[in-house]
């Protein structure tokens, strides 16, 4: 399928109703997807307290690029091009590492940290090691948050930043640490992913464990009807009185959403009974209790919850037409002390099941979808207009990439 007749088709779908099939099947579309949208947008990486002292880094992948993000002497993150300037090696093969140096494994040729090439044994003269350092990759951190972006002229972040902060700060996440991680593999194109996420009209049947403290009102998940809602109204009122930004902060493009929402019965964390903390305090500035939690989305890597007690990250990067890495992460206070303050069960328990019911939905919805026989339905216009935004928002982006109006912009 050509750029052209791709355009045409999202021009040409049905409102309110779901892509058509080849937009989560087709692989053309799948690199097209990476094109227009992974290769230009920012990308969520992972958190600085990740990689709190030089030499460590943390690597991965999007589409066809290896990438590899590590702190360098002076304590600032970098990002690079995960490839050897001698014949193209992967230099770091882990997920997360340590090292004084980087140095590729194949003939060890070493860069230094800031990604300078400093030894390359026995290459004939003349040879110049300036011309052959470590390609970056533009990277951002934003309130803890670490972002790169693989187009040379990236999109505007500071407004972003600017959005994203004030809710954020309070909560100190670049001095939290990662208490666990998971990486799972979910056979359903990025879309669905998001598609899924962008909805609670599946939560009561499938997620009896979230459910517990997760209202599924449409106004929680969905882009309206928050404002009218006196329990959400309040509850901001209360937050903001605190010092805790709360309202519903979309930016134009439709792109990134934050909002912190109440959860049931005033819970006060992800657990079966809602009622007590998993960990610690995140933060020492945050003593209000009940504050439900800190939803954000930002299209298409992150979206995100933030708690009293403890944060969750949710990665998303597609890996082929059907398929897609969802990376969670949840974070405590970095004094936190496993078995003392928090334990890995408790703190995972809900997410790690709703994770997974989230992949078992996603799969069987791309298996119906792949049928010649499916054809777009209707959304739900009261508990899926999250839904219908992210759609708007993928076609929207992708018109703007292929009609010459240059990229779109994060805000
Ligand atoms: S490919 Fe990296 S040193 Fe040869
Ligand atoms: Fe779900």
């Amino acid at each position: 399928m050509r750029a052209q007749e791709i355009l045409s088709s999202l021009k040409s779908r049905r409102p309110g109703h779901t892509l058509p099939r080849a937009f989560y099947v087709d692989p053309a579309i799948h690199q097209f997807d990476l094109d227009h949208i992974f290769y230009k947008q920012w990308l969520f990486v992972g958190h600085d307290c990740e990689i709190p002292r030089p030499g460590d880094y943390l690597t991965l992948q999007v589409g066809d690029y290896p990438l590899l993000v590590v702190r360098d002497r002076a304590g600032a993150i970098r990002a690079f091009h995960n490839t050897c300037r001698h014949r193209g090696s992967r230099i770091c093969s882990a997920a997360k590492g340590s090292s004084v140096r980087l140095v590729c494994p194949y003939h060890n040729w070493s860069y230094d940290l800031d990604g300078r090439l400093l030894f390359a044994r026995d290459m004939a003269k003349p040879f110049d090691p300036k011309t052959l350092g470590l390609k970056p990759i533009a990277c951002e951190i934003a309130a803890g948050y670490v972002w790169i972006c693989l187009d040379q002229a990236p999109p505007d972040f500071e407004a972003f930043r600017a959005a994203m902060t004030p809710y954020f700060a309070p909560h100190d996440l670049g001095n939290a640490k990662v208490a666990f991680e998971s990486t799972i593999l979910e056979n359903g194109n990025w879309k669905l992913v998001w598609e899924n996420n962008r909805e609670c009209y599946h939560c009561s049947p499938n997620h009896p464990e979230l459910c517990r403290t997760f209202p599924e009102a449409a106004a929680i998940s969905g882009v309206a009807g928050a404002v009218d809602d006196p329990l959400i109204s309040e509850h901001w009122a209360r937050m903001e009185a605190a010092g805790l930004p709360s309202g519903f902060r979309m930016s134009d493009d439709g792109q990134y959403r934050m909002t912190r929402m109440p959860l049931l019965h005033d819970a006060t964390s992800y657990t079966i009974s809602g009622r007590d903390a998993v960990a610690r305090p995140l933060s020492g500035e945050v003593t209000t209790p009940a504050i439900g939690a800190l939803l954000t989305f930002h299209y298409p890597s992150l979206w995100n919850h933030v708690l009293g007690d403890h944060a969750v990250s949710f990665r998303v990067l597609p890996v082929g037409p059907m398929q897609t890495v969802v990376t969670t992460r949840w974070l405590v206070n970095a004094e936190a002390v496993e078995g003392v303050d928090y334990s890995i069960e408790d703190l995972t328990k809900v997410w790690v099941a709703t994770n997974d019911q989230d992949r078992r939905i996603v799969e069987e919805n791309q298996l119906g979808v792949a049928s010649p026989a499916f054809e777009p339905g209707p959304y739900n216009r009261i508990h899926e207009g999250g839904v219908i935004q992210f759609v708007e928002w993928y076609a929207a982006t992708v018109e703007r990439a292929l009609s010459g109006q240059g990229r779109a912009a994060v805000a």
